[in-house]
C-alpha cells in the first residue's frame, strides 16, 4: 500500500551577505547589492530553484560520447536580475567547471552540493541584462529520487536517456531550476556519426563532419527546467505534418518500433482530440521519443518531444501528448501541486480511451483502480494537495487526481467543466499556477461556491462519499 510521506517545511528567506546591503545616506536611489536567495522556497526540493534573476534563455553547446560517457560543454545563460546582486546561485550537479565568466569577466565561484554559487564582478543591478557563460567536461550522471527513480543524465547502451523531472536537468546543465523560471533553450549536440541527438522544439540543422553530427534544437516557447531533454541514441526518424499543420519529428530506438507502433500513428489523433477539447495545442511542433532505458521505468512529458524508456502504449502516449497543455504550457507553482500535472494528463487519458471506442469516462471512474477502491484501502490515506515528495509520481495525484475532476464535471456540468479546462490553458499559458489558482477558477466559471467540495477531494484523506 501507498505510505504517507513527511513532509518538512523549510523556511527560506533571501540571504543577505553580511556587509555588502545598504545605501549611502542621502543617496537613496543607490544601489542596495545583496545575495539572491539560494532557493525558491519549495518544500518538496529545498535547494531547487534560486532569486534574484529571471532566466530568458539557456543555450548549451556540447559534445558526447557514448564510448567514454564524456562530454564537453559550455553553456551560455542570459537572464535579468530582479534586485541589486553581489551573489546569485544556479543549480548544478554536472562535472568540473573550468572557467565561468559574467557578462565577460572571469568570475569567481564556488560549489556546494547542487548550488553553484557566483559572486559577479562588477555587481549587477536591478533590471540589468546578464550572461553567464560556464564551460564544463567530465562524466555527468544520474540523479536519485525521494521515491527511489532515477532521473537527470542516464547512460544507455547507445547513448543517455535525459529527463528532469523534478530535479534532474542540473545533473547535465547549470538552471534556475524550477518550474516558477522558464525560459527558452537551444541545444547544439555533437555526436558520433550514426547517432542522433534529440532535442525539445524544432530541428535547426544536422550537419556531419569528421565522424560526428551537429544536431541543433531550438525551444521557441517557454520551457521549464524539468521538461528539458537532449536525448542521444540509435534512433529510426519519422518526420510528418498533422492534419492541421503541426510538424511532428518521431525518434525510436529500432528495438521499440514494433512495440510502440499504434501509440505513434496515433499522435496526430490524438493532438487534434486533445485541441478541440483543450484549445489550441501550445507549441510550435511535436512528436515523440522512444527510447531504451530500462532503469528508468516511466515516460515523461518533456516539451514538445514526450520521452518513453520502453515502448510507448496508446494510453501513456495520450497522457504524455495531454501534458503538453496540462504541465509543460500551465506547470505547477509547487510541486505539491503535481496533481495539476497528473491529474489532469490521466483524466485526458481516459477521455481519449473513450473518444477511441474503449472504456467511457465514468467507467474508467467506477473501476477497481479507481472509485471502486474499498474505502479500507491505503489509496485514500494520502492528501491529493500535499502528496509529499516521496508519493509525487504515486497513483494518488494519478487516479484521485483525475477522479477530482470527474467529480467536478459531474457538480458543474459538461458544458463548464470544458470551459473551465480550456480556461486554465489559455489564462495561464506558458506560465504556472497553483491549486488556489484552478479553485478560484471553478468557482469563477460554474458560480458555485466549490470550497466543500474541494476541501473533501483535495485536502482531506478517506474516500470521498459525499460532495
Ligand atoms: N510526469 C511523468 C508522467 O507521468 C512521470 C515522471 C516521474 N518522474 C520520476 N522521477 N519518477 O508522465
Ligand atoms: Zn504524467
Amino acid at each position: 500500500g501507498a505510505a504517507l510521506a513527511t513532509v518538512t517545511l523549510v523556511a527560506v528567506g533571501s540571504v543577505v551577505a553580511p556587509g555588502s546591503a545598504g545605501a549611502a545616506p542621502g543617496n537613496p536611489g543607490a544601489p542596495r547589492y545583496s545575495a539572491g536567495a539560494a532557493s525558491v522556497g519549495d518544500p518538496y526540493f529545498p535547494d531547487e530553484g534560486n532569486g534574484g534573476y529571471d532566466v530568458q534563455h539557456y543555450d548549451l553547446t556540447f559534445s558526447y560520447d557514448p564510448a567514454t560517457r564524456y562530454m564537453t560543454a559550455t553553456a551560455t545563460i542570459t537572464a535579468i536580475a530582479t534586485q541589486d546582486l553581489d551573489r546569485f546561485n544556479l543549480d548544478f550537479r554536472g562535472p568540473q567547471i573550468s572557467s565561468l565568466t559574467v557578462n565577460g569577466h572571469a568570475n569567481g565561484f564556488t560549489r556546494d552540493g547542487q548550488e553553484l554559487v557566483v559572486t559577479p564582478r562588477p555587481k549587477l543591478k536591478t533590471g540589468q541584462a546578464f550572461t553567464v557563460v560556464v564551460r564544463y567536461a567530465g562524466v555527468p550522471g544520474p540523479i536519485t529520487d525521494p521515491d527511489g527513480s532515477i532521473e537527470g543524465w542516464v547512460p544507455t547502451d547507445d547513448g543517455a536517456f535525459v529527463v528532469g523531472e523534478p530535479q534532474g536537468t542540473p545533473a547535465w546543465l547549470p538552471t534556475n531550476d524550477h518550474p516558477t523560471d522558464k525560459a527558452t533553450f537551444r541545444f547544439t549536440a555533437t555526436v558520433p556519426q550514426g547517432l542522433t541527438a534529440v532535442g525539445n522544439g524544432q530541428l535547426l540543422s544536422e550537419e556531419t563532419r569528421n565522424g560526428w553530427t551537429t544536431f541543433t534544437w531550438d525551444s521557441t516557447e517557454p520551457m521549464a527546467t524539468y521538461l528539458a531533454t537532449i536525448t542521444i541514441g540509435t534512433f529510426v526518424v519519422t518526420r510528418s505534418t498533422t492534419p492541421s499543420g503541426i510538424p511532428v519529428y518521431v525518434a525510436v530506438d529500432p528495438r521499440q518500433v514494433a512495440g510502440s507502433a499504434a501509440a505513434v500513428a496515433q499522435i496526430p489523433r490524438m493532438i487534434d482530440f486533445f485541441s478541440a477539447q483543450f484549445g489550441p495545442y501550445p507549441f510550435a511542433s511535436t512528436g515523440a521519443i522512444i527510447d531504451r532505458a530500462p532503469d528508468v521505468g516511466y515516460a515523461l512529458e518533456t516539451q514538445t518531444k514526450p520521452i518513453f524508456s520502453s515502448a510507448a502504449s496508446v494510453g501513456t502516449m495520450a497522457h504524455e501528448l495531454a501534458h503538453q497543455w496540462y504541465g509543460d504550457s500551465v506547470s505547477p507553482q509547487r510541486w505539491s501541486d503535481i496533481w495539476l500535472n497528473e491529474g489532469f494528463a490521466t483524466y485526458a487519458q481516459w477521455m481519449y480511451t473513450e473518444y477511441n471506442g474503449g472504456a467511457s469516462v465514468s467507467q474508467t471512474f467506477n473501476s477497481s483502480s479507481n472509485y471502486g477502491r474499498a474505502a479500507s484501502s491505503s489509496f485514500w490515506q494520502i492528501i491529493l494537495a500535499d502528496p509529499g515528495p516521496e508519493d509525487m509520481f504515486s497513483n494518488i495525484p494519478y487516479n484521485r487526481g483525475a477522479m477530482t475532476l470527474h467529480a467536478l464535471r459531474g457538480k458543474v456540468g459538461d458544458a463548464t467543466f470544458f470551459r473551465i479546462l480550456r480556461e486554465w490553458a489559455a489564462g495561464h499559458r506558458y506560465r504556472h499556477a497553483a491549486t488556489a489558482d484552478f479553485i478560484a477558477l471553478a468557482e469563477r466559471e460554474s458560480g458555485q461556491n466549490l470550497d466543500a467540495f474541494f476541501d473533501v477531494w483535495l485536502f482531506q484523506k478517506g474516500k470521498p462519499t459525499s460532495w
